[in-house]
């Protein structure tokens, strides 16, 4: 029996599935991590593995990066949580106004989750209407309004058993790269905004097709309807300046969690001032949080933003050379399948040549994909355990660790193939 197994035993007697976020379990047993630095995490039986999913995405420094550690040693050593702002946050706030093309104003808040709670409200209030669209496949966090799935024609169903169908009425669905369905709802219902991820992250990694976002930022444009970009994920990977300054389109909204908190809980709601200054104590719109704005995530969040600029170029090269090699395996074994891939994020699914939305993405073979997970993590690699999560490539992942990464691939699609 290994320790990680044996951990795994003793959390099932107390916490549901064994695990604190339903996405990490898998069978037999997740592993239990003792340690990580680097592009490396390491098990409670002292395994080491090169690690793709990168708390599912805000390690973009590698773990323990010691200019984030050194940071939030000098904060600790002043305090940890004030209730009170600090300089420390406003700089953070600072940073992020300077480096995302929307952000005029910024609210911090603590998890992702919350930070789209709280936008989503503050469109809602700032026009006066009820409705928001989302895309299908997407993930905005658990919280009611947003974790839904789709019912019939572009309406909502509730996602989870405890979210009341009032709560989803007014949710509805596009698909993404898909213009035409978005201006069906958007013509019919008027609603306040429309929320998306400028790349999809959440159901794998779909990228923008050529003008899509640009053919977004149009219609709700023309449609005074609030454009949210969720960047939950894209925000301080893609580029400095997120998926919007990778792709050249600027919202109305944004929120941002992962990278910003550098390994601890941060996230941040922004946008146009004269949409942000309607939020509370400056207009009526109330977002509040005890944890908002911490000290010790305002200087991790700080140090890892600012330890990243310049670095994305020489990133973004790294992991296409994984995203080529990867293709290259599925196209030379001739597996069905893509990869699809942009910037330090990307997925592969089987069973498909293309995957251009959720729905698409959703009937992708995940068996197969399971069977990857297991030979990678056998061959000392280790990926999210869904094929519906991405990928993601820090600035600490060596040119050996992607080629031994690309390697052990190889060796999966060619050995399926037999
Ligand atoms: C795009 C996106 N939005 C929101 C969230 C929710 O963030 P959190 O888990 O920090 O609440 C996630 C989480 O993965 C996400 O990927």
């Amino acid at each position: 029996m290994t320790k990680s197994s044996e951990l795994y035993e003793r959390a099932l007697n107390k916490s549901p599935g064994g695990v604190s976020s339903p996405v990490r379990a898998y069978k037999p047993n997740p592993l239990f991590i003792e340690s990580a630095k680097g592009s490396k995490i390491r098990d409670a039986d002292g395994n080491e593995y090169t690690d793709y999913c990168l708390a599912y995405g805000p390690m973009i420094a590698g773990h323990s990066c010691d200019f984030v550690l050194d940071a939030v040693r000098n904060q600790l050593g002043k305090g940890t949580l004030y209730g009170a702002p600090s300089e420390t946050e406003l700089e953070l706030i600072e940073l992020i106004s300077e480096r995302i093309p929307s952000a005029e104003m910024v609210r911090l808040a603590v998890s992702g989750a919350e930070a789209t709670m709280h936008a989503i409200r503050v469109a809602r209030g700032f026009t006066g209407r009820d409705g928001i669209v989302k895309m299908i496949g997407s993930y905005h966090g658990a919280h009611d309004h947003v974790m839904t799935n789709k019912g019939e024609g572009y309406k909502s169903i509730p996602g989870s058993p405890g979210i009341p169908a009032d709560a989803v009425k007014n949710t509805y669905n596009a698909e993404y790269n898909d213009i035409e369905s978005l201006v069906e709802i958007i013509e019919a219902e008027s609603p306040a905004c429309v929320i998306m991820e400028p790349v999809m992250g959440n159901i794998g990694v779909i990228p923008p097709e050529k003008g899509y976002l640009e053919e977004v930022r149009r219609v709700t444009e023309e449609s005074d309807t609030v454009l949210i970009f969720d960047e939950v994920i894209t925000g301080f990977r893609l580029s400095e300046g997120g998926a919007q300054k990778f792709y050249g389109v600027t919202p109305d909204m944004t929120t941002c969690a992962k990278i910003m908190g550098g390994g601890f809980s941060g996230s941040a709601f922004m946008g146009k001032k004269e949409i942000m200054e309607n939020v509370a104590p400056a207009g009526k719109i109330y977002a509040a949080g005890t944890y908002a704005g911490n000290p010790v995530s305002a200087a991790a969040g700080k140090a890892q933003i600012e330890y990243m600029t310049g670095k994305y170029a020489e990133l973004n090269k790294r992991s296409s050379e994984l995203i080529g090699s990867l293709r290259d395996s599925m196209e030379d074994s001739g597996t069905a399948g893509c990869v699809n891939g942009v910037g330090s994020m990307m997925s592969v699914f089987f069973g498909v040549d293309s995957v251009k939305n959720g729905t698409q993405a959703s009937g992708t073979n995940r068996e197969t994909f399971n069977g990857l997970f297991r030979h990678m993590l056998s061959n000392g690699t280790y990926l999210a355990p869904s094929a519906l999560e991405a990928w993601f490539v820090s600035t600490e992942h060596s040119e050996e660790d992607i080629s031994a990464t690309a390697e052990a691939f190889d060796s999966f699609v060619k050995r399926e193939k037999k």
